[in-house]
């Protein structure tokens, strides 16, 4: 199911597992990757790709979602507004969201705008995973200072992390260590 609006998504009792992070992260990408089908989501190389609320129901059991992207550049102010807050009400109010997982580009030194989103999830007390994507476009030894980067920032704020992954949909890695921790969240 797509839509926009929150209060549309389809009924709440199944658990469910959300993808957010900047345009062209590879959000869609690493959901179609998780179930194996290449062309589930709708993925693009141009940022904005998806611009609805995307529910996949998996197995009968529980639900991926897609999400819009933020920091769009081209995107319109009130585009930005309506993400806010479609988002907003979305993540707040969805009480079967058992975690969301937030995607970031390990190419990047730690960008303000996932910090703050980082910050609202932390104040919203909403759990949250960190997930590094594209891990084949780097050398294990950059994304290994990348990721001890990304720790170094967090840890002035905060003493205890959240669960960290390293995917590529490209190579299919990181497939594994993602459906364990959902399966053991399930359970
Ligand atoms: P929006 O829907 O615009 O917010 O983007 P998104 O986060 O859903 O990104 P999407 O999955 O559409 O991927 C963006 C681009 O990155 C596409 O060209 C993908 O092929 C590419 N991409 C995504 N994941 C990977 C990856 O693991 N490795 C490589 N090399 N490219 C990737
Ligand atoms: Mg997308």
């Amino acid at each position: 199911m797509s839509n926009t609006d929150p209060g549309r998504s389809p009924e709440s009792k199944k658990h469910e597992f959300a993808f957010i992070g900047r345009s062209n992260v590879g959000k869609s990408s690493l959901i179609n990757m998780l179930v194996q089908r290449k062309h589930l989501a709708k993925t693009s190389s141009t940022p904005g790709k998806t611009q609805t609320i995307n529910h996949y129901y998996i197995n009968n059991t529980w639900y991926l979602v897609d999400l819009p992207g933020y920091g769009y550049a081209k995107a319109s102010k009130s585009n930005h507004e309506s993400w806010g807050s479609m988002i907003e009400t979305y993540l707040k109010k969805r009480g079967n969201l058992t975690t969301t997982f937030i995607l970031l580009d390990p190419r990047l030194e730690p960008q303000s705008i996932d910090l703050d989103f980082i910050r609202w999830m932390a104040n919203q007390n909403l759990p949250f995973s960190l997930v590094f994507t594209k891990s084949d476009k780097m050398k294990k030894s950059e994304l290994l200072s990348s990721i001890k980067k990304w720790e170094d920032t967090l840890h002035k704020t905060w003493e205890v992390l959240p669960p960290m992954f390293v995917t590529s949909a490209d190579k299919h890695e990181g497939r594994e260590q993602l459906l364990g921790y959902i399966q053991k969240l399930l359970k």
